[in-house]
């Protein structure tokens, strides 16, 4: 039986170019999805799977990230005097246990292969899970607890993967199947951004992985690969025919691509429309604006 997953790496610290102004001073894992940052979806997910220890790769300029999860005293207090109750248990899952979260810094943006390298001692001899808080996955079970379940028949390393269009495959890493098992796929390779009619399946990875420590042995030795990037594919590959095989994973749940504008707003959408103290009124104006769309076609 493989060792229990129980620490997370959170790579954030990418410069998120596509959200600029915005990311100029706020990070792009603040930006919130209705009232909630991502990095919180991201925490509650990692919670959900049984992580109990939240590496956050950062970079200059994240600051907002490490004070997210601290405690505010003088707020909590406030809220305590008013009697606001819901709103200090809504600050509570915010909270993290001493010791329970570290961050680690990345001196320049090599790449998510170099961010998952640069917290390489605080991993150790285990296995570790990376979650990225831009892909943003609503199921009815958290992903990763999906991933952590079918982690525990295998073993090996595994990547969530999804079904993208052909048109769409060259933005993804993208995996070769050697034999397809359903929900769970074994791996014969991967390759990272393939030009449109060189991808060698439709099975994309998205942000969710479950890696073993010799994927890090490997991230000492790799050259930066596609986009002059130190590429975590690549690193994952060469595990593969070795004792810790690769396996994709296709994870049952809607992932919203929140590292693009379109995806964000498609996201919001969704995530408000799930709100019951939203969704009358949002579904109400969406049906609006979608007759006037119609009307000025
Ligand atoms: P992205 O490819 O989305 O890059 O990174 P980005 O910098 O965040 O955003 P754009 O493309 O400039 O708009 C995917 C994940 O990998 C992390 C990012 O923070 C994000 O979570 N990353 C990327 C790093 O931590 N370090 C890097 O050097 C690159």
């Amino acid at each position: 039986m493989p060792k229990k997953v129980t620490k997370a790496i959170f790579p954030v610290a990418g410069l998120g170019t596509r959200f600029l102004p915005a990311t100029k001073s706020v990070p792009k894992e603040i930006m919130t999805l209705v009232d909630r940052p991502l990095v919180q979806y991201a925490i509650d997910e990692a919670r959900a799977a049984g992580i109990k220890e939240f590496i956050f790769v950062t970079s200059r300029g994240k600051s907002a990230l490490e004070d997210y999860f601290d405690h505010n005293p003088i707020l909590e207090q406030e809220l305590r005097k008013k009697g606001k109750d819901d709103l200090l248990d809504t600050l509570k899952a915010t909270n993290m246990d001493s010791g329970a979260i570290a961050y680690i810094r990345q001196h320049r943006a090599l790449g998510l292969g170099h961010a998952v390298w640069c917290a390489r001692r605080l991993i150790g001899n285990e296995p570790f899970a990376v979650i990225l808080p831009d892909d943003v996955i609503a199921a009815e079970k958290p992903c990763l607890q999906q991933m952590v379940e079918a982690y525990a028949e295998t073993g090996g390393n595994m990547v969530a993967a999804m079904e993208v269009p052909p048109e769409k495959a060259s933005a993804y890493g993208v995996l070769d199947v050697s034999e397809d098992m359903g929900s769970i796929v074994s791996v014969k390779g991967m390759v990272e951004k393939p030009k449109a009619d060189e991808a060698p399946s439709n099975l994309a990875v998205i942000g969710r992985y479950i890696l073993s420590p010799s994927v890090l042995t490997h991230l000492n030795k790799i050259k930066s690969g596609a986009g002059g990037e130190i590429q975590l594919t690549d690193a994952i590959a060469a595990d593969i025919g070795t004792e810790n095989n690769v396996f994709g994973y296709r994870f049952r749940g809607q992932r919203f691509d929140c590292g693009s504008k379109a995806g964000f707003l498609q996201a919001t959408v969704a995530f408000a429309l799930a709100r019951d103290d939203l969704r009358d009124d949002l579904a109400r104006y969406l049906s609006e604006i979608s007759h006037v769309g119609k009307a000025a076609e």
